[in-house]
């Protein structure tokens, strides 16, 4: 299913984001049908991949659209989102990015603390506007994933503390251009083990306890994304095991009548289908490492350098016996490394290397460093 076709691949310019949009359709597809069965509703978080291709897919599929800035909800609108299908979630909203959701009318607000309240009520009121809120709650649960994308413990920057809710529902009385609407958790992403999702539905479930006991009731549930992939192996399982993910929120999370319950996954939807194509330009040998020297870096792929992150590396062009080499890029830092000691057949210059799993948090975190052209995408 991951299959590319080579002859294809020669005739781009390297290097390249090759996305197989059927792999995507066929991802979307499962996806689609297992949240359906409990019709649960998944906003896509565009901040994995805002491509318009795959915009166009999520779209087609029926997803909503998760957005973390006002140039993502400006991308979703444009491609054809229905305002009433964006949220809008971040620490940092700043102004001009709250005044254009509420000009969109937009779903609703995922709020972060209580001074974002203070100023999006203030917003709203001069546009003679009542915004929809849910509170971002932090649930302070360990999503067991690197720390730079754990986002559910008390020490991280995210969401309004539990010891905070009381007070916040006290202002909430005051705040009249806001409708409290849903709760807001995500604690992290990449999450390979589900037991991390049982624990959030736990914790879910003693927070709607609490607002129920305060008689406040909830339209919506929103439980993030996070659900990861498998980057080691991704030509066995390229879809995610979205029937045992959604089937266990199906099973612990605990609702009440006619209440609705949203996701915000990104990685899962798009990683596997995004594929980044490099040449070799160099081989350079050591006394103890040989590097293969590629013309895509961490201006290409961030991921390795900035989480140490593994992605799979193939090289599409030799069948020759195994070697053993540092795969980095052109870049002017040492952290320009794809992956140590890797095993490829042996490769020479000219050779096409595929770094694999690179459709998610691969060309949205691309950057210009060195004066770098952007690598384009091609869709396959
Ligand atoms: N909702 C919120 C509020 C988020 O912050 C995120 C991701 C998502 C949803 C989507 O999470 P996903 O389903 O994709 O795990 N650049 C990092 C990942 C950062 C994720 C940030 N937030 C990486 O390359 O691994």
């Amino acid at each position: 299913m991951l299959n590319l076709n080579l002859e294809e691949l020669q005739q781009q310019q390297t290097p390249f984001y090759a996305y197989n949009l059927n792999l995507l359709r066929q991802t979307l597809q499962a996806s689609k049908q297992e949240a359906d069965k409990y019709n649960y509703h998944v906003h896509y978080a565009l901040k994995a991949n805002a491509n318009a291709p795959v915009l166009d897919a999520m779209r087609e599929f029926g997803f909503g659209a998760d957005c973390v800035s006002g140039n993502e909800i400006k991308a979703a609108i444009e491609n054809g989102f229905a305002p009433q299908d964006v949220v809008f979630a971040g620490v940092g909203k700043s102004d001009a990015e709250i005044n254009y959701a509420l000009e969109q009318d937009i779903f609703c607000f995922n709020c972060e603390s209580s001074h974002e309240l203070e100023v999006l009520n203030e917003l709203a009121e001069k546009k003679g506007r009542v915004a929809r809120i849910a509170l971002r709650i932090n649930p302070n649960v360990n999503a067991n994933t690197h720390k730079y994308i754990t986002t559910g413990l008390e020490e991280n920057k995210f969401g309004i503390n539990a010891w905070e809710l009381e007070s916040v529902l006290e202002q909430l009385k005051e705040l009249k251009h806001l409708e409290l609407i849903g709760i807001h958790f995500h604690i992290g992403s990449q999450i390979t083990d589900l037991t991390v999702f049982k624990n959030l539905c736990t914790r879910v479930n003693e927070f709607q306890e609490w607002f129920l006991a305060r008689n406040i009731q909830l339209q919506h549930i929103n439980v993030g994304g996070g659900l990861g992939v498998d980057y080691y192996h991704p030509e066995q399982q390229p879809i995610p095991d979205f029937e045992a993910y959604f089937g266990l929120f199906n099973q612990f999370l605990e609702l009440r009548p006619g209440q609705e319950v949203h996701f915000e996954l990104g990685r899962a939807l798009v990683a596997q289908c995004g594929t980044l194509i490099s040449k070799v330009l160099y081989i350079k040998n050591g006394q103890n490492t040989n590097f293969a020297i590629l013309d895509a870096g961490m201006t290409e792929l961030i991921r390795p350098a900035l989480y140490q992150s593994y992605h799979k590396i193939e090289n599409l062009t030799s069948e020759k016996a195994e070697a053993r080499y540092d795969v980095v890029g052109p870049i002017c830092e040492s952290s320009d490394c794809f992956g140590k000691a890797v095993i490829l057949p042996e490769t020479q210059r000219g050779d096409l290397i595929a770094i694999w799993s690179a459709g998610a948090y691969g060309e949205v975190m691309a950057s210009a460093y060195n004066l770098r052209d952007k690598a384009k995408a091609v869709y396959l």
